[in-house]
């Protein structure tokens, strides 16, 4: 079976699947449960000096994706540090402590979870655009312990100006992204917002996060010469392997552990280590980075290239048909006829393929 096993920010890990800060690390039996499900880390929920004041309802879900608006854990840090982190450290897997957001905050809690923690992620979510703050969270927390520091960007900001600034600053890993808003959602039964808060906004995650999130992650990856924890809308093996393609080492993941259980966390792992072994790759360090490649190596074309039919492959169902707008591919005696005078290389026949009869590179 293909190596899962990883090393972020010299912690190593048995793979590469963990909880994103959120719900799943609300407190230590929920944390001790990830490591049950088969995560490779835990992610406690953020924690600040004052526990916040979350208003409800603050969960929705809606088809591909999730809107919330919890703020940070409306547990006090004394309790995380007198009950969920020991429970947490039980379970015998990595301990990542997930801390807000000024550098005074940061001075103050970072040697206070420091006993706990074989890492610290700084969440910047309400500390806005600018660098500065960041950077400041980032030295307070360099200067009061000695762990890894992992610095944690939403995606609402110029990730490669954000990414430099960490590095700058000392961060010695980057988790990217947080959810992305403010958004807004109606229950029309009720003509209520689906969320509690003030304004009624939300902030997005899940399936509809996921194009956003990579194009961050690849953005980072591209700046800058750390290790990244890809977090955003990741359901299954084959969204992280998109991650790991696109310059993540890891995987974050809070949204479907919310809607399936934190089972999720080992189901992923196993469909990573699954594709690693269907295409031959021998570990994740194999995949890491190679849509980066890819798009280095292919050329800038505005040419029409029509795709290539696999004609044995096609099963007639005719999804490729009722989505070209060009006319350019029909179904006839049950297998797909390409026209490629007609065809404009758009390539969305090829991603509506269920068998892959179609490809494009
Ligand atoms: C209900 C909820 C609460 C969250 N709380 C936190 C938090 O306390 N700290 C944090 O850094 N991110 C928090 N997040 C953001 C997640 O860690 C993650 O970055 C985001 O949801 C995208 O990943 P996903 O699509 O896998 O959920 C929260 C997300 C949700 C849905």
């Amino acid at each position: 079976m293909a190596d899962l096993s990883i090393n972020i920010a010299g912690i190593p890990l048995t793979n590469p699947v963990m909880p994103a800060a959120g719900p799943p690390g609300w407190n230590g039996e929920a944390m001790k449960a990830c490591a049950e499900g088969g995560a490779g880390a835990i992610v406690a929920k953020t924690v600040s000096v004052q526990p916040a004041t979350v208003p409800t309802p603050n969960m929705a879900r809606f088809p591909g994706g999730f809107l919330n608006t919890e703020l940070w854990s409306e547990l006090p840090v004394e309790q995380f540090i007198a009950r969920e982190y020991p429970i947490a450290r039980q379970a015998g897997v990595p301990l990542i402590v997930s801390l807000g957001y000024t550098a005074e905050e940061i001075a103050q809690l970072a040697p206070r979870v420091r006993p706990f923690a074989d890492a610290l992620e700084l969440s910047t979510h309400y500390i806005g655009d600018d660098p500065a703050p960041m950077m400041d969270a980032i030295r307070a927390a360099k200067n009061a312990v000695d762990v890894p520091v992992l610095v944690k960007l939403s995606p609402f900001r110029d990730m490669t100006t954000a990414a430099r600034a960490a590095a700058e600053a000392g961060a010695d890993g980057i988790v990217a992204v947080n959810s992305f808003g403010p958004c807004l959602g109606v229950d029309i039964e009720t003509g209520q917002m689906l969320m509690g808060s003030r304004e009624g906004y939300g902030w997005l995650s899940g399936e509809a996060l996921k194009p956003l999130a990579l194009r961050c992650v690849f953005d980072v990856a591209r700046a800058v010469d750390l290790p990244i924890v890809g977090v955003g809308g990741i359901t299954r093996g084959s969204d992280a392997i998109e991650f790991l393609m696109t310059g993540a080492s890891a995987v974050g993941v809070c949204t479907a552990a919310i809607l399936k259980g934190p089972q999720v966390y080992g189901k992923i792992a196993r469909e990573i280590a699954k594709w690693l072994d269907e295409h031959g790759y021998a570990s994740v360090e194999d995949v890491r980075g190679l849509a980066i490649r890819r798009w280095r190596e292919r050329e800038f074309r505005t040419v029409h290239v029509p795709p290539t039919l696999d004609v044995d492959a096609c099963t007639g169902c005719g999804l490729c048909e009722a989505s070209c707008v060009y006319d350019a591919i029909h179904v006839i005696d049950d297998k797909a006829k390409l026209s490629p005078e007609a065809c404009y290389g758009c390539g969305l026949c090829v991603t509506r393929c269920p068998v892959r009869a179609l490809s494009i590179t």
